[in-house]
């Protein structure tokens, strides 16, 4: 059987790496001959966006790169498209995996589904409901031409019954990120920033809707520079929001507002695992803090990930500035109220197997 693997951007490699480990245990100890292809989409590039995360996450290097970059997202999925057609034709998997709701993810799918190639999605179902995101349209689209659908928790089913997938294709296997997080936390240690100490909190901002605002991500630095009078506040910062920053141009910022350039995976645990608080719009981050118990704060209006709401550390702030501050400083006062001994198992599922599901169900469905 052969296997073909599609990722592209920074989080869809935490989400793969374990889904490659899997199914290549499961091929070494049933013996069967398996084959599994790794195609990089180059749509992130950086040494610090991809490369650092393949080693540390020990990943094998992609087979095939497809080196198309940044661009519009009308000609970066296009690019992905026009040069995966080929890879496709010539290599005829029996299925490809894709990962997330970044373009790649859409574009791959697209291809497979006009090819009658059979595709999975890992991490389907998430909704967001706001169709502004690109990430929603991305979502949409990769779950109506997928074949399999691997959900990480009963919201993702429900949103996938509600848009007419048929129930035989869901799979609810849990959250494959925490795969990644639960395997390598232990070596988090070794990795902690040496020129940082807690108490501090973490930002990350990297949405178009935050930062290609540039009076509102003005706002939003005003706001950091006065959480650094309270406690240090280190911000690792995306390129997307690198390239923003510059073109606010010159801003004095405190000394304990400090940004610094992306972090490796292993680099950026570490630091979520001591954080006081973190401050964020990813979607990732949502789910890795609510694992960790630590308290969150989303600077977006929704989220496709309820779970870290309803069950976890994660509350939205939307587009309040006041609220955000106001939420920073109970966490303050209260302490870390929300860590607690019982969180890692909170949200069922998502406790370092979801991968070993996903290869027995591909396994077994391609038998
Ligand atoms: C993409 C995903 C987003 C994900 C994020 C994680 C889409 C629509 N968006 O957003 O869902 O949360 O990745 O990081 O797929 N750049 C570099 N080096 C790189 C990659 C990008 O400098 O290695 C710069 C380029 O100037 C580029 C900008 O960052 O134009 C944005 O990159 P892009 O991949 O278009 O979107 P992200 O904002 O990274």
């Amino acid at each position: 059987m052969h296997l073909l693997h599609v990722v592209g951007a920074r989080p869809n490699f935490m989400k793969a790496a374990p889904v490659l480990r899997a199914l290549a245990g499961r091929s070494e100890s049933h013996g069967s001959a398996l084959r599994q292809t790794l195609v990089h989409t180059g749509q992130h590039y950086d040494a610090a966006m991809s490369d650092v995360f393949f080693s540390q996450l020990e990943m094998p290097a992609p087979d095939v790169n497809l080196e198309v970059g940044s661009s519009t997202h009308a000609r970066q999925t296009a690019a992905v498209m026009q040069a995966f057609e080929p890879v496709l034709i010539q290599l005829q998997p029996d299925l490809v995996l894709v990962y997330g709701d970044v373009n790649s993810t859409l574009a791959a799918a697209l291809v497979c589904s006009k090819l009658g190639v059979r595709v999975a999605h890992v991490e389907a179902g998430l909704r967001s409901f706001d169709r502004t995101m690109p990430e929603e349209i991305n979502r949409l689209v990769t779950d109506q031409v997928c074949d399999l659908l691997f959900t990480p928790s009963p919201d993702a089913d429900e949103n996938l019954l509600r848009e007419g997938i048929p129930p035989a294709r869901i799979y609810r296997v849990g959250n494959v990120m925490i795969d990644s997080l639960v395997r390598l936390l232990p070596k988090t240690s070794e990795h902690f920033p040496p020129d940082i100490s807690a108490p501090y909190a973490l930002v990350t901002l990297h949405r178009p809707s935050n930062v290609d605002d540039l009076p509102w991500l003005r706002e939003l630095l005003s706001t950091l520079s006065a959480l650094s009078e309270r406690l240090q506040v280190v911000f690792p910062v995306h390129p997307r929001t690198r390239q923003r920053l510059r073109e606010i141009g010159e801003v004095a910022l405190p000394p304990r507002l400090r940004l610094l350039d992306p972090l490796p995976y292993l680099e950026f645990l570490a630091l979520q695992q001591k954080a006081t608080l973190v401050i964020t719009d990813s979607g990732g981050i949502q789910e890795e803090t609510t694992f960790l118990g630590v308290s969150c704060l989303t600077v977006r209006e929704s989220t496709e990930r309820p779970v870290t709401v309803t069950l976890g550390s994660n509350q939205l702030v939307g587009r309040d500035l006041k609220l955000l501050r106001a939420a920073a400083e109970e966490i303050l006062e209260n302490g870390a109220g929300l860590k607690s001994e019982s969180k890692p198992h909170l949200v069922p599922l998502w406790d370092g197997h979801a991968a070993e599901r996903i290869a027995e169900i591909i396994l077994r469905s391609t038998a």
